[in-house]
């Protein structure tokens, strides 16, 4: 889709997504390939520069990641970064010894500023180090361009052939200027454009979606989350009432949900989604199952016979819109971490559907890129920073058996956590917040009167990608606010705990 690209080949490091990420915020667009690419295929791609990232090999270990030497005598500008800087010197000559000490963390490092990647910037500043082997003695033809006190060649490189490395990460925050290095390397060596910004990926997308979809008909399940959002709204905008989303409502949404998502995006947008109102049909199936995983799956074959039903009304169709995004891409092209989970893909849907072809207009786009398209396209604040909402919805967050009632406490509960989190400014600072009912009940006493109700607890926690995660430290004051006001106002509720552990060991969600 694009003239100017840069590609970052992976060597296994654990910043390899945030190199990409970084260049991309640059304005420059790139893509992700195994260190396994052929030299054939970089020619094919024929970019504008190459990034190396880091890897937790040493050179001289078994199977450690190689690079065609070739790699060097296509006149493409490469930088490589810790494991990637060591790979260059390996590869070309020079030598990569084990430290007897690994480095890891704060070095103060001296930069020489006659180097275009660091022309402009402070002479003196902290980066940020992760390494065991450094490289002991340059290639012929390459000159040290920063040191630190433990580290002669922090980065080095061979100006004439558009050769960079650096052992440091200048991707990471703790490195200062780092990004402005890497913006160096991209506008002084690389001499990009910088012609990726989301309002030109919105213009070209639809264009090509438009020549691709023709007079077609386009179908997406739509969850009201931001991926399938952007996505629906992006082919709207291409072929406007060609596309019908269907959204299914089981009852297991927050309190307004269903009512919000049909108010923007088929009042306010003017998108064809049609509302398939199937709670009655989920709660009875719930009814009497307590247990987590036994939800999941009745949760989810509902899910697909409800839409089955709905999309044979609408017959067959050419094109079924996937909300599929890059790190899932890479992910699966890399044949990397264990980081997709299965159990929130939709499982088997496209199986029931009578399409042609799979559409998936932001399988390019990292998540905070797919964000930026959402504002570009005029969607509300609230949709695009919407936190993320499992698929199962309140069925994992009542434990035990779910009731309408309970349903019903948990909403209202919910509602006034999230109220509160936005009045004090504290959303963009949390990953996820909700309410959990327990099961259990305990003593209270209200007024003059003795009470036997529910315990809700107060889940917030911060993560980069769900993986991991923290208990989020609301201020004390916040919490005292959030839980007089619900046991005040929502009735059933006489205890409000806040959960303060951590996954591991701890999950998000409570079942
Ligand atoms: P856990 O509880 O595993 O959650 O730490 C990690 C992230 O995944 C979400 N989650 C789900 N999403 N279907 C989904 O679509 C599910 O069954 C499901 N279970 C957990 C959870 O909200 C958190 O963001």
């Amino acid at each position: 889709m694009n003239n100017e690209k840069v590609l970052v080949i992976d060597f296994g490091g654990q910043y390899n997504q945030l190199i990409a990420r970084r260049v991309r915020e640059h304005n420059v667009y790139c893509e992700m390939y195994p260190h396994t690419i052929s030299i054939e295929r970089i020619k094919e791609l024929s970019p504008i520069g190459i990034i190396f990232t880091g890897g937790p090999n040493s050179v001289y270990s078994d199977g450690a990641p190689r690079i065609d030497k070739a790699i060097f005598d296509l006149g493409i500008p490469v930088l490589g970064i810790c494991y990637g800087c060591q790979i260059i010197a390996h590869t070309l000559g020079g030598k990569v010894e084990h430290a007897d000490k690994s480095e890891y963390g704060r070095r103060e490092a001296t930069y020489d500023n006659d180097s275009l990647i660091f022309k402009g910037l402070d002479k003196k500043g902290v980066c940020w180090m992760s390494h065991t082997d450094h490289v002991v003695q340059l290639p012929e033809g390459f000159k040290s361009t920063a040191s630190t006190d433990t580290c002669n060649n922090a980065a080095f490189e061979n100006a004439q052939r558009k050769i960079y490395g650096i052992q440091y990460h200048p991707e990471v925050m703790h490195t200062h200027q780092g990004l402005d290095m890497l913006k160096n390397f991209l506008y002084n060596v690389v001499k990009a454009k910088g012609d990726w910004t989301m309002s030109n990926f919105v213009n070209r997308s639809v264009a090509e979606l438009k020549a691709k979809i023709g007079d077609k008909k386009v179908l997406c399940a739509f969850s009201g989350g931001v991926d399938s959002a952007v996505a629906a709204t992006l082919i709207h905008k291409a072929v406007g009432d060609q596309l019908t989303c269907i959204f299914v409502d089981h009852g297991l949404l927050r309190k307004n949900e269903a009512k919000e998502v049909m108010k923007v995006f088929k009042d306010d947008m003017g998108m064809n989604v049609i509302l398939a109102d199937a709670s009655e049909r989920f709660l009875k199936k719930l009814q009497g199952v307590k247990d987590p995983e036994k939800k999941r799956k009745i949760i989810g074959k509902e899910f697909i016979d409800v839409f089955e039903i709905e999309a044979k009304k609408i017959g067959a169709v050419d094109y079924l819109v996937q909300g599929t995004i890059y790190p899932d891409v890479i992910e699966s092209g890399l044949g990397g971490s264990a980081v997709i989970k299965s159990h929130h893909n939709v499982g088997g849907l496209p199986s029931v559907v009578n399409f042609k072809e799979i559409v998936e207009p932001l399988r390019d786009l990292f998540k905070d890129e797919v964000r930026k398209v959402g504002f570009e396209l005029g969607l509300p604040y609230d949709v695009v920073m919407r936190q993320p909402f499992p698929g199962p919805g309140l069925a994992i967050r009542v434990i035990g058996n779910i009731t309408k009632k309970k349903l019903a406490i948990l909403r209202d509960a919910d509602y006034i956590f999230r109220e509160e989190v936005k009045l004090n400014g504290l959303s963009d600072k949390i990953w996820q917040y909700f309410a959990v009912l327990t099961n259990m009940r305990s003593v209270g006493v209200m007024g003059d009167f003795r009470t036997y109700d529910y315990t809700l607890v107060l889940r917030a926690v911060t993560s980069v990608d769900a993986m991991t995660a923290d208990w989020a430290r609301i201020p004390d004051d916040v919490l005292e606010k959030i839980s007089t006001r619900i046991v005040n106002e929502v009735g059933h509720i006489n205890r409000v705990v806040y959960d303060i552990t951590s996954k591991p060991p701890a999950t998000i969600e409570w079942e």
